[in-house]
């Protein structure tokens, strides 16, 4: 299948990206990459820089020395020299601290100066790609230093990575914070899961075809469940993750964007704000239950010593800046109800962990079975329900389960897999999943980013889980073993209602076409 597009009319604007952080980790793995494949696609303007500013002490040539070093690490690609060049001819570095007022003095001067010599019309992209206790002090800095301020010709924008508050409290207070420098409409809150191909085609694959939508609702749907597992542990982020744990690291962003896009009405556009308030709209309708509720509705994990494919995993208490009697969770396993006429009564399953038997991103669909009447003679738990799974990672694709008859004289339906694979339609399209991200800030598109009421309504959806444990004894942890799917209480809330967890990540590897029965 082929596509063509006019790259020309979807090139950028002039502009200079700024990105604070530049000399951490999210610049060399992620951002720079997607800059390298931007500029090979044909989408970014002639008249484009990209300043570092970092504490590190660094002239211009080492920035790119080191960034063309991590290059050969992280390019999805092998790197061409002439598609580097013109990224290198563009990269700047700005050394200073985020907390001296000198260093954004320092940072007008070298903007002012690239913008002159580069031809950037005065257009600034900010990316505070920092820890987040710079977010709102860089944010009141730029805006002190009259870098924020718009013009009929010229636009700053302003970029701002997860995590965005810790609590319900805490981001409306950053949102309070950034307000004061910046308009909604120059605030991007990204949320990387956004960037996945797969998870925007939830949208085309829900909303550009006739046939699902009919049945995408509480008449033919049993339950959803969304699973995004980690093979890995916390690595060298035992730091940040002492801080967060399973639940603020995912829900209320990552696997809320998934629950959203999953649940929400047809937008009257693919405008911004169109499609966000419909997300909206889905985070407010998702019950919220007494913290007593909200913890029978949760569980948590962490985990201890195992084995993953084949090699000996040690617990998270013994991983790096960890506490050897940490109580935080590596794991949550949670159901939610969305109160709306289409979804009530829908439970949507959740899970997220660390160290788990896979890799694995999907959302399932269970739609409910069908009656038996014609089927007297197979024995009921033989009629598997219909069910379908978006794969949004590690293989990306979709699949549908249905039922068919199993050859040979005997009536026998055994459950089958349609499986739609990216990678065969698509071939692979080298991606670090920022690409759009900063493509679609530079274009103005704030389609794929958080306006301030979707994140603090994603923070008020687990507030009620956060006083809970709070305010509970500490959890007797650790209570599953690296390289399993978590504590079996995970198995058990869905066996208090009759349903048991999806077990889908590997029917594209390796299941044999018909699986009698499942
Ligand atoms: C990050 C979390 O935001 O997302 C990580 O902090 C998590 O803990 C990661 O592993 C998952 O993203 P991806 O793109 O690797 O699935």
């Amino acid at each position: 299948m082929a596509t063509e597009t006019n790259n020309k009319s979807h090139i950028s604007p002039p502009c200079i990206l700024v990105i604070f952080g530049a000399a951490g980790d999210l610049t060399k793995r992620k951002l720079v990459p997607a800059l390298y494949n931007l500029r090979k696609e044909n989408l970014l303007p002639e008249s484009f820089a990209i300043i570092g500013v970092a504490r590190a002490e660094m002239n211009d040539e080492e920035f790119r020395r080191r960034l063309r070093d991590d290059m050969n690490e992280f390019a999805t690609e092998k790197v061409e020299a002439e598609v580097w060049d013109w990224i290198a001819q563009r990269l700047f570095y700005l050394w200073g601290d985020f907390n001296d007022e000198q260093t954004f003095a320092n940072l007008k001067d070298a903007l002012e100066k690239v913008d002159r010599e580069s031809d950037t019309r005065g257009n600034y992209c900010f990316y505070l790609a920092t820890a987040p206790q710079y977010f709102a002090s860089v944010v009141q800095k730029l805006g002190a230093a009259g870098l924020t301020k718009e013009g009929k010709d010229h636009w700053r924008r302003v970029v701002i990575e997860k995590p965005f508050g810790s609590d319900l409290k805490s981001a409306q207070k950053l949102n309070r914070d950034i307000r004061r420098v910046l308009k909604e409409d120059q605030i991007y809150r990204i949320d990387h899961y956004l960037g996945k191909e797969t998870v925007q085609n939830i949208l085309i694959f829900r909303f550009g075809n006739g046939i699902f939508e009919p049945i995408w609702n509480r008449s033919y749907i049993d339950c959803v469940q969304i699973t995004a597992a980690d093979k890995v542990g916390v690595e060298q982020r035992g730091g940040y993750y002492e801080q967060a744990g399973a639940l603020r690291d995912m829900v209320p962003n990552h696997l809320l964007q998934l629950v959203t896009l999953t649940a929400m009405e047809p937008p009257v556009s693919f405008k911004a704000n169109a499609v966000r308030d419909e997300q909206a709209k889905v985070l407010h309708a998702i019950q919220c239950p007494s913290p007593e509720e909200a913890d029978r509705r949760t569980i948590r994990g962490q985990y201890d010593a195992g084995m993953i494919d084949g090699e000996s995993a040690p617990p998270y208490r013994s991983e790096p800046n960890v506490a050897p009697d940490s109580s935080v969770e590596t794991f949550v396993a949670l159901k939610i109800l969305i109160d709306n006429w289409r979804w009530s009564d829908v439970p949507f399953y959740l899970r997220t962990g660390k160290r788990l038997a896979a890799r694995d991103t999907e959302i399932a669909i269970k739609f409910k079975r069908a009656p038996f009447m014609l089927f007297r003679d197979s024995p009921v738990d033989r009629l598997s329900s219909n069910r379908l799974v978006l794969h949004i990672q590690p293989d990306e694709g979709i699949s549908l389960r249905f039922g068919a008859k199993e050859p040979g004289p005997i009536l026998k339906i055994g459950a089958v897999d349609m499986d739609f694979d990216y990678e065969d339609y698509f071939g692979d399209v080298p991606s670090t999943g920022y690409e759009r991200l900063l493509h679609d800030c530079m274009m103005g598109d704030a389609t794929l980013f958080q306006r301030a009421d979707q994140v603090e309504a994603g923070w008020a959806v687990v507030a009620p889980i956060q006083e809970a444990w709070a305010n509970a004894p500490p959890p007797n942890f650790p209570s599953y073993k690296a390289g399993t799917w978590g504590p079996q209480e995970a198995d058990e809330l869905l066996a208090k209602d009759g349903r048991a967890w999806e077990q889908t990540h590997d029917i594209r590897k390796s299941e044999p076409h018909a699986a009698a029965g499942a």
